[in-house]
């Protein structure tokens, strides 16, 4: 199976443009999957509700989820965005997933709030939840962004039969790069990050995002990766089912092996 990761830099608050370059990615790339960041649609940097709100409500006036859903289906691809999403009078940093059939689409909303995100969104009420789509014979995770730095994530992801998480992300730091390959490794998975490039500012505050997306294997080594800086689409080849045997000898089993009574301490 082939995974497209595209690195853009979504321009803030254009959401037609960010929309319009997000369709010409789906419609030139041949990959089975295709990723783009989180907030692909309107860019990142909100302190405020009113305007994560605005363009959320852009989002809905273009039926961008309808258009890209018709794209899903004609083009036979599973395509995934990051994207602020309106919802019983909530706002939140969410991410969805396209299926070619729609009954499979699955959505989920950030559980982790990163800095000023805790001004412009609420927190995601979805928890970690895995789709499997029988048709491509994958099961696939989502979470965004932050949510790398708690491991609680990937694992409850793959408690649920993850073959590949998918993170959508905006990073503004490079350290991540240490851990997802822990997190693929410790829990068996594939994982794929799709981070973000370019500068936003906001009352001369500056986040600079620092690309690098990359498709690590279940052994922590890197598929395929971007570098920090450019506009780029990198795709990379991944087998699903290699993740489903959890044992790396004859006697041990990752999740076979876990003393769930000795983590009590955990909540
Ligand atoms: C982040 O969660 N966007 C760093």
């Amino acid at each position: 199976m082939k995974i497209a990761l595209c690195q853009i830099s979504p321009i803030y608050g254009d959401s037609k443009a960010n929309i319009d370059k997000i369709i010409k990615n789906i419609e030139n790339i041949a990959a089975d999957i295709i990723v783009f960041p989180e907030l692909a649609t309107s860019g990142y940097f909100f302190v405020n509700k009113a305007q994560s709100i605005r363009y959320a409500k852009e989002l809905l006036d273009y039926g961008f989820e309808e258009i890209i859903s018709e794209k899903a289906r004609k083009l036979g691809k599973i395509i995934c965005y990051g994207y602020p999403e309106l919802a019983n009078d909530k706002i939140y940093n969410s991410a969805k997933i396209i299926f070619p059939n729609s009954n499979y689409n699955m959505n989920y909303r950030k559980t982790h709030l990163f800095y000023k995100e805790r001004f412009a969104f609420d927190e995601g009420d979805t928890g970690f939840n895995v789709v499997n789509y029988p048709e491509g014979d994958i099961s696939i995770g989502l979470m965004i962004c932050y949510d790398w730095r708690f491991p609680e994530s990937a694992r409850a992801l793959a408690l649920q039969g993850a073959d590949i998480i998918i993170c959508p992300s905006n990073l503004v730091t490079s350290i991540w790069t240490k851990v997802m390959p822990a997190r693929a490794i410790e829990n068996k998975v594939f994982l794929a990050v799709a981070n973000r490039v370019g500068i936003e500012e906001e009352n001369d505050e500056r986040l600079v995002f620092n690309g690098l997306s990359g498709l690590y294997s279940y052994s922590g080594d890197i598929i395929v990766e971007a570098d920090a800086v450019s506009e780029t689409i990198i795709v990379g080849e991944f087998e699903p089912r290699e993740t489903r045997d959890k044992s790396f000898n004859s006697i041990n089993n990752i999740f076979n092996d876990r003393r769930t009574d000795k983590y009590s301490k955990l909540h």
